[in-house]
């Protein structure tokens, strides 16, 4: 089924002891994404899980890999996150001064690249690298730990990077993640994130099929009404000169 909107549970909230059962069970529920988030110790203050593990799990699942590298200097590990079955790959704007290089070498080796900023980082930043990017990710709470309170006052950014994308004409996908469930999830969506990660809402629900049928429900309500709000005036011609 094609939905106008992708769920990408964040395997940083699954059992680590029973990652494949947890991996099949989100599967099973209808994600699209996996999200897989690499952490340094060093650009985040915490350690998660490397190439290793991907790689791993890559036999046992069809679903799209969408790695979140949260490490410095990212383009050091490219090679191995592609080479253990990545098919998207997001590098952190503030972890590195080559950006567009590191873009290029994602996109190079046939896969999505995508960019993400913190809170703290304004999304103007981003307009130089638009044209080597396939989806950008909005920081709702602070890298680092999953199961943290979603910051509204990250929605400027959320808003600025769909702006941006409508007025360059771009098709980038626009990812949020941190802190979001089906309570809130409408906050971003109704301004334009279509791809929605949700680690504890998922993994840590008494059925994770539900929540994410919740979670798109609740994402898609709000996504499709403010796209169908952006074109009214137009098709109702309310712009016409008399
Ligand atoms: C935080 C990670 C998130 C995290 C989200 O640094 O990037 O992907 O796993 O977890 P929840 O949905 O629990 O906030
Ligand atoms: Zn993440």
């Amino acid at each position: 089924m094609n939905h106008s909107v992708k769920i990408a549970p964040s395997l940083l909230a699954a059992d680590f002891a029973n990652l494949q059962r947890d991996v099949a069970r989100v599967e099973e529920g209808g994600a699209e994404y996996l999200h897989l988030d690499v952490m340094d110790g060093i650009f985040v203050p915490n350690i998660s899980f490397g190439a290793g593990i991907i790689s791993a799990l890559r036999p046992h699942s069809k679903m799209f890999f969408d790695v979140h590298l949260m490490i410095t200097e990212p383009i050091r590990y490219i090679d191995d996150f592609i080479s253990a079955g990545a098919d998207g790959i997001t590098i952190h704007y503030e972890s590195c001064e080559n950006q567009e290089e590191v873009l290029r070498a994602i996109r190079s080796a046939g896969k999505k690249a995508a960019i993400s900023i913190k809170p703290a980082t304004p999304a103007f930043v981003l307009e130089p690298l638009l044209p080597y990017l396939d989806m950008i990710l909005i920081m709702t709470v602070e890298p680092g730990f999953g199961g943290q309170k979603f910051m509204s006052e990250t929605m400027a950014n959320v808003e600025a990077a769909a702006q941006m994308i409508r007025d360059g004409g771009y098709s980038i996908a626009l990812e949020v993640d941190g802190g979001i469930s089906s309570a809130n999830v409408a906050i971003p969506a109704s301004r334009g994130a279509n791809v929605i990660v949700a680690g504890s809402a998922v993994f840590k629900a008494q059925s994770p099929a539900q929540a994410i049928s919740d979670i798109r429900e609740e994402a898609e309500r709000a996504y499709l009404l403010q796209a169908q709000e952006r074109i009214k005036p137009f098709s109702l011609g309310e712009n016409q000169q008399t």
